[in-house]
């Protein structure tokens, strides 16, 4: 297929708090206009389902406007509309499901309602290219963390295993907080990490024992080393000393990705799998990306990574998602296509 025969795919992304609106042409990026609230949630250290949800129907309508200006296309260019259906919250996935379809309905295009957790592992294309399948994803987001593998994108994933707790990026944004950091957490544990020691403080790698390797090999639980990292700073106040915040950022950062990268390797190697993507919020992690590339190596695997923008939600990655789908020609959702919070990560797009 020529370039200009691949398809031109827009992508509406509004499940959580960024109104992102991407446009691509088969895997290349053409626009990823972006409108995000998160200032608006700061000062309550989390998102708040109703402030996202006003904030995207005043975004909504100039970030699709800047998106088609950035690609310098029209509506009426495009051959595809793909929108998030869920996983998220309800209120805000409501207006990018209606937008995806006032604008098919007038522009008479078809929509594909998508997975949001799909998106996160599709976007990775529009950077190196087609994912060779099978693949090991590794997906870790504010409100997700899974290990799936992935024979067919755009037709179903199989989950191997799941966080039975509290989400990575939730993690990294409870110990932010207690930490005295700014919300969302993640980007801010990074930073700090950078001048910290990750083997100061041993923390608790949660189901990595013997014990629980049976039961939940693939699986994840950071409450645990949540309060860990509590404990630790609750007993150096009480003594009266000074927080060692680096520290306690890069040894927490350690804990997390040890354990990530750790089960996803495992999951690639017992699976005879060479390739591991990983996706969402917290793939944008610099500690992340290079334990699993370094770690990877020796083991011959492939790690795939977006750049870190791709990592946090957007509308390219919504796009990148709807182009696969168009490729391999799997057909486009109703009209009366649900916004659906609890969409399960097995069906890609509905
Ligand atoms: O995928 P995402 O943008 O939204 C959801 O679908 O949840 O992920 C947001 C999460 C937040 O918890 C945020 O703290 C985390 O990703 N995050 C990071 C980094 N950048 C964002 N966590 C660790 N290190 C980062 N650099
Ligand atoms: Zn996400």
């Amino acid at each position: 297929m020529s370039m200009a025969d691949e398809p031109l795919i827009l992508g509406i992304e509004t499940s959580c708090d960024e109104t992102g609106v991407g446009i691509v042409r088969g895997h290349t990026l053409l626009a990823d206009a972006l409108a995000s609230s998160v200032e608006e949630h700061a000062r309550f250290g989390g998102v708040v389902p109703e402030v996202a949800s006003r904030a995207h129907l005043e975004a909504i309508v100039p970030t699709m406007e800047r998106a088609l200006a950035e690609a310098g296309v029209t509506i009426a260019d495009i051959d595809a509309i793909a929108v998030t259906s869920g996983p998220g919250l309800a209120g805000a996935l409501l207006v990018g499901v209606a937008a995806a379809k006032g604008y098919a309905v007038a522009a008479e295009k078809p929509v594909y309602g998508v997975n949001h957790l799909a998106a996160h592992v599709a976007v990775d294309t529009l950077e190196h290219g087609p994912l060779p399948e099978p693949s090991i994803a590794l997906l870790v987001s504010g409100g997700h963390s899974s290990l799936l593998r992935v024979d067919d994108l755009a037709r179903g994933v199989t989950p191997l295993g799941s966080t039975i707790d509290d989400a990575a990026g939730e993690a990294f944004d409870k110990v932010a907080r207690l930490l005295g950091l700014p919300f969302p957490g993640g980007p801010w544990i990074d930073r700090e990490a950078r001048a910290g020691d990750g083997g100061a403080i041993a923390f608790p790698r949660g189901l990595t024992a013997a014990k629980d390797l049976a039961a939940h090999r693939y699986d994840f639980s950071f409450s645990g080393l949540k309060t860990a990292v509590a404990r630790w700073v609750e007993a150096r106040q009480r003594a009266g000393e000074p927080v060692p915040v680096a520290d306690v950022a890069a040894s927490f950062q350690e804990a997390v990705c040890d354990v990530l990268v750790g089960k996803a390797l495992d999951a690639c190697r017992t699976n005879g799998i060479g390739t591991l993507v990983i996706g969402g919020g917290v793939a944008a992690n610099s500690r992340l990306r290079a334990m699993a590339e370094h770690r990877a190596a020796k083991h011959g695997i492939r790690v795939r990574v977006p750049r870190p923008n791709l990592c946090t939600d957007n509308g390219a990655m919504v796009a990148a998602l709807g182009s696969h789908l168009v490729s391999s020609g799997v057909a486009p959702s109703r009209l009366d296509l649900p916004a659906d919070s609890a969409m399960p990560l097995t069906t890609v797009s509905v």
